[in-house]
């Protein structure tokens, strides 16, 4: 595994997480290009298929990052997503998928350096935990969000 560099998507909504790797961008701050950023209109639309596909598909962790809690311009996305994060993860874990690969962060539209930082230490403990490894299909009806 010596060379090996793992994939990662970065769901970022795009009133705030988008807003702030936007500046990054423009700021010239950089962070790993295995990370792919995806803009969603707000977490919240986030539906746990997304992550299961994307896991299935061979991404190997997935950063989900709204706004911050409060101040979500969908009133309260980021708390859906953050639910559905949570009870996604036990769900992993039965499916052979370390919980660590899939996580939320919230930043404001400002926060390009706490961005940057998110996606850097998800890169690190994706690296560490090494190429994605599903054990069986995943039951995605336990999760009950
Ligand atoms: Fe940013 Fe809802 S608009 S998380």
């Amino acid at each position: 595994m010596e060379n090996y560099e793992p994939k990662i998507i970065a769901f970022c909504c795009h009133y705030c997480a988008y807003s702030a790797a936007d500046l990054a961008g423009s700021s010239r701050l950089q962070y790993p290009p295995n990370v792919r950023i995806v803009r969603t209109p707000c977490t919240g639309r986030l539906e746990i298929d997304y992550y299961m596909r994307a896991f299935e598909n061979g991404i190997d962790g997935v950063l989900v990052a709204g706004c911050e809690e409060g101040s979500c311009h969908f009133k309260d996305g980021n708390l859906l997503a953050k639910r559905r994060v949570n009870s996604i993860r036990t769900v992993l874990a039965e499916a052979g998928i370390e919980a660590e690969r899939l996580r939320m962060v919230n930043v404001s539209a400002a926060m390009a350096r706490p961005l940057v930082e998110y996606i850097k230490e998800m890169v690190e403990t994706v690296r560490k935990l090494g190429p994605v490894k599903i054990k069986e299909p995943v039951n995605k009806t336990s999760t009950g969000v």
